[in-house]
């Protein structure tokens, strides 16, 4: 006779990272990449539209104009992952400047499979190239495309967008060394980093006067709400930004306005606030432009271009795994 399965504790990992992050002591946290639901991936999107955001245009800029010289730094037979593609708009700079001088193919990895139809509708109709996506965590799809390739062809990751500063900064390290442990000598990753900009401006760009930032913040508790059954009341809590200064970043966090308990049903649990106690959701650190040199150089590749746009304080780097 078969035993019934013993039903597990929880339905799914959001689920038990609903627990796991909620129960913690003394800061509570939520992980970040469950802001990106359908919900929440369209707030981003908004986002990056923003006058406060220059984040995203600043990239754009880089891509646009030096496309061409990221493409002529890097010869011989291409082939391109990009680690989170997001809708893929920036990426077609670089695979339009690439497709002139070959047929390429471009493998986006993403955990998110409403962003890779996205960004399949958004760059298939680029002249020589074939899209494979890859619906898996970073490294794992990662490990699947470096593994894969033909004789004599070169790797080039993307990983845009400054998502390396949400990373704590030995964790960046740590994480520039596993995508080195995945490719040859002459793989080259590009890299795109926020750097240190005022405090005002810095701020405005994670907590926006119109509240979009903040809808996308609290879009997590809502979710906890619509997925799990949490019954978090959603105008008890306020989105904050703040700069941390000793780690150089901006720390996004959910605040409770009064004490209150919360109930998330399949999550299993009941979570206390205090008045003022916060939940953590994601931090991005910023960076000056001469660090990310020694980062790279410390993870096994040398910085061979750095291109910056110097209206917003972005920079884009082209390390080249020895
Ligand atoms: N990777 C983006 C960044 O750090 C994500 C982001 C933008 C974000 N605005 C946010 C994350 C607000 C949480 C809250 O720039």
């Amino acid at each position: 006779m078969t035993q019934p399965a013993l039903s597990p504790r929880f339905p799914n990992a959001f689920a038990e990272a609903v627990h796991a992050g909620l129960s913690k002591h003394p800061q509570k946290e939520l992980p970040s990449m469950y802001l990106y639901d359908e919900v929440g991936s369209a707030l981003f999107e908004v986002i990056t539209a923003l006058p406060e955001y220059g984040v995203t245009r600043a990239e754009e800029r880089v891509l646009k104009d030096h496309a061409t010289d990221i493409v002529a730094a890097m010869p011989g037979d291409i082939k391109v992952a990009e680690l989170g593609s997001g809708s893929g708009r920036k990426t077609r700079r670089i695979l339009e400047a690439l497709c002139k001088k070959q047929p390429t193919a471009y493998h986006p990895i993403e955990i998110s499979r409403t962003a890779l139809q996205l960004c399949r509708r958004e760059l298939s109709d680029i002249e020589r190239v074939s899209i494979v996506g890859h619906e898996r965590d970073y490294l794992a799809g990662l490990s699947e495309v470096s593994s894969k390739r033909n004789e004599g062809e070169r790797l080039l990751v993307l990983f845009l967008g400054s998502t390396i500063g949400n990373f704590a900064r030995l964790a960046a390290t740590r994480f520039l060394r596993s995508i080195r442990g995945m490719l040859q000598p002459g793989d080259a990753l590009l890299l795109g980093t926020d750097l240190i900009k005022p405090l005002p401006t810095l701020i405005a760009a994670y907590d926006d006067p119109i509240g979009v930032t903040a809808a996308f913040n609290l879009n997590m508790l809502a979710r906890i709400n619509r997925e799990l059954g949490g019954e978090f009341p959603l105008d008890a809590f306020e989105h904050v930004a703040r700069f941390n200064p000793d780690a150089r970043s901006i720390e996004m966090h959910l605040r409770a306005k009064r004490a209150l308990s919360v109930r998330v049903r399949g999550a299993d649990l009941r979570a206390e606030f205090r008045e003022g106690e916060t939940i953590w959701t994601e931090s991005s650190h910023k960076y000056a432009a001469e660090e990310v040199a020694p980062i790279a150089a410390d993870a096994g590749f040398d910085c061979t271009h750095q291109w910056r746009d110097d209206e917003w304080q972005f920079a884009e780097s082209l390390l080249v795994a020895r």
